[in-house]
């Protein structure tokens, strides 16, 4: 029952993410899935890599995050939240200038996650990251990655950030 139940909430989340060209929806934020997750999400070898230009960062010296495609496939949607622990919120704030994503607002920040603004094929995206000026700690930067229906990557984590 609790199975049954968690696939299908799992399955409406991961159509979100591609299901909605101009972006992922609010309902994702947490759970960070796209709708079409009836499928699964896909196992093995991730052909793209989430990476911080630092370890380091403070509220005035961002980083930057790269969503870069490793091989063949590009991507269509996404999702990145810089995340603590095991909380589910996003912490601090994305900037999405000269990307082609969009910056959204989560529950319990702005522009604290940062999604697609189009179904367009890409091979990467570069996004700045700020934290909160009140934050210490360390977090990692998540994405999931969608690139077809049936294709998607969840639980793609970044190199850990120490926020001073
Ligand atoms: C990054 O994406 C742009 C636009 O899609 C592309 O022209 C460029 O070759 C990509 N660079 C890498 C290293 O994948």
């Amino acid at each position: 029952m609790l199975n049954t139940y968690l696939v299908i909430a799992s399955a409406l989340v991961a159509a979100q993410v591609t299901a909605f060209p101009g972006g992922a929806p609010r309902s994702a934020c947490a759970s960070m899935a796209p709708i079409h997750m009836l499928f699964g999400a896909q196992s093995g070898d991730v052909p793209f890599t989430l990476s911080v230009s630092s370890g380091e960062s403070n509220s005035a010296s961002p980083v930057t995050v790269t969503l870069q495609a490793t091989g063949d496939a590009d991507f269509r949607g996404y999702m990145i939240q810089a995340r603590s622990g095991t909380e589910t919120t996003g912490v601090g704030s994305f900037s999405a200038e000269g990307s082609q994503g969009k910056t959204m607002d989560c529950p319990g920040g702005t522009a604290n996650a940062v999604t697609h603004s189009s179904r367009v094929r890409r091979k990467n995206e570069t996004f700045l990251w700020t934290p909160p000026a009140d934050f210490q700690g360390q977090v990692t930067m998540k994405a999931t990655v969608v690139v077809g229906f049936r294709t998607f990557y969840t639980e793609l984590h970044s190199t850990p950030v120490t926020v001073v």
